[in-house]
């Protein structure tokens, strides 16, 4: 009894969220209302989430995204560190490349609305949405570069100096205009 009547009252509640009035509207998803899902039982927000969607919890979707920027950073210092070697161990900056590139591949949609300053702690800056497509042309040249860093990883070790400092300039420029500073270094 008690039991029904919550239901009742969610049910209500739901048609009130919706729209506010009388007349739900059925076909536009309202991205502020608590969104009623079952938390996916592995926390990969990232890889599913389409670039459009708000995501349900934006809080674990951007702490995801952070986890995600902290191992491909891992994985580029792996290739720094080598690239000022003699002698690069190759088949540990050939397998840091395929990362980094994984990583490149999937970052178009590490950033729907609704997951930017206003939403939590994040270094993302707010024009990583109003100056979309902008972003999207630097993530496109580092998805260039990064390809070209793991054929060249293959290569030798000239090659993939050249193409790391190529890469890694790359990671800057979108920095430079997308990421909030160090404040603690
Ligand atoms: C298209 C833009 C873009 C490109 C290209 C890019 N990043 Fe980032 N990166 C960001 C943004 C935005 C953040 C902040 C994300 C956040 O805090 O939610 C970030 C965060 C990071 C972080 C976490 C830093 C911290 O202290 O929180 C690391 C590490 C990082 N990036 C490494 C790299 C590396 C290495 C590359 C190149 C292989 C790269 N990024 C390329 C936009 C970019």
């Amino acid at each position: 009894m008690k039991m029904k009547l919550f239901a009742a009252t969610a049910v209500l509640a739901l048609g009130l969220a919706a729209c506010g009035g009388e007349t739900p509207a059925p076909e536009t998803p309202a991205p502020e209302a608590p969104v009623a899902e079952a938390p996916a039982p592995e926390p990969a927000p990232v890889a599913t989430a389409s670039i459009g969607e708000t995501p349900a919890d934006p809080v674990a979707f951007m702490k995801t995204r952070h986890d995600n920027y902290e191992d491909l950073g891992k994985n580029f210092k792996v290739m720094l560190d080598n690239s000022k070697l003699g002698t690069p161990d190759m088949a540990a900056v050939s397998a840091a490349a395929v990362k980094v590139n994984e990583y490149a591949g999937q970052m178009g949609t590490w950033f729907p609305p609704g997951t930017g300053p206003e939403a939590g702690k994040t270094k993302a800056k707010a024009n990583v949405w109003t100056e979309r497509a902008d972003f999207d042309a630097k993530l496109a040249d580092l998805q260039t570069e990064a390809a070209k860093l793991v054929t060249a990883t293959s290569t030798d070790a000239a090659a993939f100096k050249a193409q790391f400092g190529a890469t890694g300039g790359k990671c800057k420029a979108c920095h430079d205009v997308y990421r909030e500073e160090d404040k603690d270094k």
